[in-house]
């Protein structure tokens, strides 16, 4: 039968959370607007997607260790975690792309605050829950670009009570999430060669009008 995700040395990451980075999490959802949209998966349409998947495959060569990110770690002693490459103008027309499903998904007028990736997350993996950065990621989007898995690495999510989900995600898919408040992560080793991300988030242009929504 197939292991389920509460699987103990599963679970055990996901309720781990180092002190600094609870502390972190409380600080800054305090001060991170919420504006009643929560998350909701999307699909990217298939010739943006074919783009992801090109410029990984003419940039493999470039992909280095990633060690800047403190939120992940890995369960797999003598694997690199996760490898990186940022082509800079290749994820601004990404996010440029991306605007105006995001503005439907909102209803506000959004301004691009950044992206990055592509992050290559590797075998045994994991990806503490926290919250984005306060002031930038409001509306944001974690996108599947590719995974070769040999069981899913879903995407753990609460809603703005604490309830607790798991959305599995396809290559082509992505999540649109309130990232700077609510918890999310991958909080379970990655069973598999690998898993490509990669992230978009914006803000709001009218920061009073989403202020007034704060709850
Ligand atoms: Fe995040």
């Amino acid at each position: 039968m197939e292991k389920q995700m509460t699987d103990s040395k599963l679970t055990r990451n996901l309720f781990d959370m180092p002190e600094w980075l609870k502390q972190q999490t409380l600080e800054q959802q305090e001060n991170a607007p919420y504006c009643g949209l929560g998350f909701k998966k999307g699909r990217l349409e298939p010739d943006l997607h074919a783009r992801m998947l090109k410029n990984i495959e003419e940039n493999v060569s470039l992909f280095r260790p990633e060690h800047n990110v403190r939120e992940i770690e890995s369960v797999e002693p003598g694997v690199i975690p996760v490898l990186f490459h940022e082509d800079r103008e290749f994820n601004q027309s990404i996010m440029e792309a991306l605007k105006p499903v995001h503005t439907t998904w909102s209803g506000m007028r959004l301004e691009e605050s950044a992206c990055y990736g592509f992050r290559i997350y590797q075998r045994g993996s994991y990806l503490y829950n926290h919250v984005d950065r306060t002031q930038t990621h409001i509306i944001s989007s974690t996108i599947c670009v590719d995974h070769r898995l040999e069981k899913p690495w879903p995407l753990y999510i609460e809603d703005i009570d604490g309830n607790p989900y798991q959305v599995d995600m396809e290559p082509g898919e992505f999540v649109f999430y309130e990232g700077a408040r609510l918890i999310h992560g991958r909080p379970w080793a990655l069973d598999g060669d690998y898993y490509i991300g990669m992230f978009v988030h914006y803000r709001p242009q009218d920061i009073a009008s989403h202020q007034a929504l704060q709850r």
